[in-house]
């Protein structure tokens, strides 16, 4: 049963301050939040909008190691980079704080101290990898070594990247350090944690008995979590970045970043509201919404509510965690380490005016219950035939055409016929779908519906053509234009939500400033009403802006791939299994050189040479076409297996084969004898 809430509280994931934030960010957390958030407050209701970096965990020490700086720097940077891109956006919180503050760092510790004086925690002693020479713990990322699955170098004490497994530092073959790359030592170490299998029970009810209405892939995961049995969760850390562990004898140990971090929601709120803080916190009135990606959804559905539940003091739970999924881009997983993302600051610079248009595709497109795909095709198409041709066309219809029959004023609507009705009779039908899907989390449907409204606006004008009508009857014309500009104005509240930028301009050459109740009015623009100048909604994109993308996009996947190919070089195959002297005398192994040489017709592969083997002048048929052209064998001295046994290729009879070495990458190059021999020397 939905319960009635006097106030609405919105947190979206802290986003990690060691890097900018990129398309699948905005699509997974932001663009949705911001929608919902914009929509309550046309809605007239009570809102607090809170985020903030996340300024701890380890990647930022190692950035920060990487870079010569300190991780304060790192998160200096970035935490100033993601900050303006959100308000490039048009992503405005009320509040967007930092983790690395001294409110948060305070109200961590004094989170911390409280669950830990209640007795909510247990304490285990473990053995975990130390640096001897560096002389500190190590966090897993922070041991590398040979990945026991897939045998690639540089594997992570959690993560091997190249074959994507996960792993425990332990599972390493030859762990190094990479501080001092000193081989690690076990030592023993105490942590803080969290009995998460104390809350099982009472999770199971509140959840998967109390929140059936939930995303099925965020329910889906609580489930699987849930049935699978909850452990106790370590939150402290050895480490020297982040907030200190505040009980004596943890020295050198800090809050693991996933235990402070969503505290930060609350610390945020206090740096905001020092005196009314608990009101949004702490208030059954209060209903709070985390929208997340996926790859949070256990911290806060399962940790983060555990916390609140163990600290008690009337912290409320969420009412809903509207977790999407990811979104790829160009049909590949979006990754900050390989480049491959659109950056939000990039995109900002790169199309100046267009940040609704990006807010517009990602909605449009939002990986909602299923992982998405951005394309640059997709985009530029979406804006085209879209915004561009549907939406901006018909606003630019209407308003230009008032302009020239009615010196921008308003006409009055006379009498209207079936179509005006039914036009007209149309919009709180898709009102009420709007609100029902932005309601249920479903953005992509709402954002779906509000087209609909500018669809149903464009057909409108093109059905009645008020600029032919005009020749003939200027009352008609006049109700068409009103009924026109009605539509304009829903339009100007109906896409607030989705593209703020574009309905300010629609607002501004309106001149007007209607609330969402007003959505469906048939007067919300009254007659006589002076219409500003006609400006441009939405602008066209050319195909040189979105190739210029994919350039760039193309060159990082080249860099990517010869990169990959350079690994795969090194990549030495196995020893082969043992052979006798016998085995080898076998083969006839011997020098020859190429007399002639020519490519085998409708191949790409294979070249026919005739060789000198000393014993006679013979063909082979030989698969290096792709490494060498007929020229560049002409007159080599190779080596053979002379008496391999003759085979037919393509039709030509090949008597025997090259000697070619061959790299991990594929590359071949044929062998040759250090200086010339004559042709039929034997190799042995
Ligand atoms: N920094 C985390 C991420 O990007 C999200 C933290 S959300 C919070 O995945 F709740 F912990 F703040
Ligand atoms: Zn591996």
């Amino acid at each position: 049963m939905e319960k009635n809430f006097k106030r609405t509280l919105v947190t979206c994931a802290l986003p990690y301050a060691n890097g900018p934030v990129h398309i699948g960010h905005l699509a997974g957390v932001y663009v949705p939040a911001d929608i919902y958030v914009r929509y309550l407050r046309l809605r007239g209701e009570e809102v607090l909008y809170v985020c903030g970096s996340d300024e701890h965990g380890v990647p930022i020490t190692i950035k920060a190691r990487q870079q010569g700086c300190t991780p304060q720097d790192i998160v200096d940077r970035y935490h100033d980079i993601i900050d303006k891109s959100f308000k490039g956006f048009g992503i405005n919180f009320d509040v967007y704080g930092r983790t690395s503050s001294d409110v948060h760092s305070k109200n961590a510790s004094e989170f911390f101290r409280k669950l830990y004086d209640k007795g909510k925690f247990v304490t285990r002693e473990s053995e975990q990898y130390y640096d001897p020479e560096a002389k500190t713990f190590l966090a897993d990322r922070y041991i590398v070594g040979t990945c026991p699955k897939c045998g690639a170098e540089g594997a992570y004490g959690d993560q091997c990247e190249k074959c994507g497994c996960t792993l425990s530092p332990e599972e390493l073959i030859n762990p190094k350090s990479k501080l001092s790359g000193a081989e690690p030592i076990k030592k023993k170490t105490t942590h803080w944690y969290l009995p998460l299998e104390q809350y099982e029970q009472w999770l199971r009810e509140w959840i998967l008995e109390g929140h059936k209405e939930w995303r099925p892939n965020v329910y889906g995961q609580v489930k699987s979590w849930l049935d699978g049995g909850l452990q106790p969760r370590a939150v402290t850390r050895d480490l020297d970045w982040g907030v200190p562990v505040p009980v004596e004898g943890a020295e050198g140990k800090v809050l693991y970043v996933w235990f402070d971090a969503p505290i930060g929601y609350i610390s945020n709120t206090i740096q905001l509201l020092p005196d009314s803080w608990e009101k949004w916190w702490k208030s059954e009135d209060t209903k709070l919404v985390h929208f997340i990606g996926k790859d949070n959804i256990v911290f806060h559905c399962i940790v983060f509510p555990s916390m609140l539940k163990a600290y008690g003091d009337g912290f409320i739970l969420p009412e809903n965690v509207p977790a999407n999924e990811f979104l790829n881009l160009e049909g590949d997983k979006i990754s900050t380490s390989k480049g491959w993302a659109v950056w939000a600051h990039e995109y900002l610079q790169d199309f100046p005016g267009k940040e609704d248009v990006l807010r517009y595709v990602l909605t449009a497109n939002a990986p909602e219950t299923k992982d998405n795909d951005f394309s640059w095709k997709d985009f530029q198409t979406r804006n085209n035939s879209e915004l561009v041709a549907i939406f901006g066309n018909f606003v630019n219809r209407a308003v230009v055409l008032t302009h020239k029959y009615f010196g921008g004023k308003t006409p009055a609507a006379g009498e209207l016929q079936d179509i005006d009705r039914e036009t007209l009779a149309q919009v709180p039908v898709i009102r009420e779908a709007i609100e029902k899907n932005i309601e249920a989390y479903k953005f992509r449907e709402a954002l779906r519906e509000a087209m609909n409204l500018a669809r149903l606006g464009n057909k409108y004008i093109s059905d009645t053509e008020p600029w032919k009508v005009a020749k003939t009857d200027m009352a008609r014309t006049a109700t068409i234009l009103n009924v026109s500009l009605q539509i304009c104005a829903d339009l100007a509240i109906a896409f607030e939500p989705f593209t703020p930028f574009a309905t300010e301009r629609l607002r501004r050459m309106l001149d007007i400033a209607p609330a969402w109740d007003e959505l469906g009015k048939e007067d919300i623009i009254p007659e006589g009403h002076e219409l500003k100048p006609a400006e441009l909604l939405f602008a066209k994109i050319e195909d040189a802006e979105i190739d210029r993308q994919l350039a760039r996009l193309d060159a990082i996947r080249a860099e990517r791939e010869a990169a990959a190919k350079a690994e795969a070089a090194k990549q030495v195959a196995p020893q082969k299994e043992e052979c006798t002297f016998e085995d080898f005398e076998k083969m006839d192994i011997r020098t020859a050189t190429v007399l002639e040489a020519e490519r085998v017709p409708k191949t790409d592969k294979l070249l026919k040479l005739t060789i000198d083997t000393g014993i006679d002048k013979r063909v082979i048929v030989s698969g290096i076409a792709e490494y060498y052209s007929p020229e560049d064998m002409l007159g080599k001295q190779i080596c053979i297996l002379a008496n391999l046994k003759p085979r037919t290729i393509r039709g030509i009879e090949s008597h025997g084969m090259i000697l070619m070495a061959k790299q991990g990458d594929g590359k071949m190059r044929f062998i040759t004898p250090q200086e010339a021999l004559v042709n039929g020397a034997q190799i042995g």
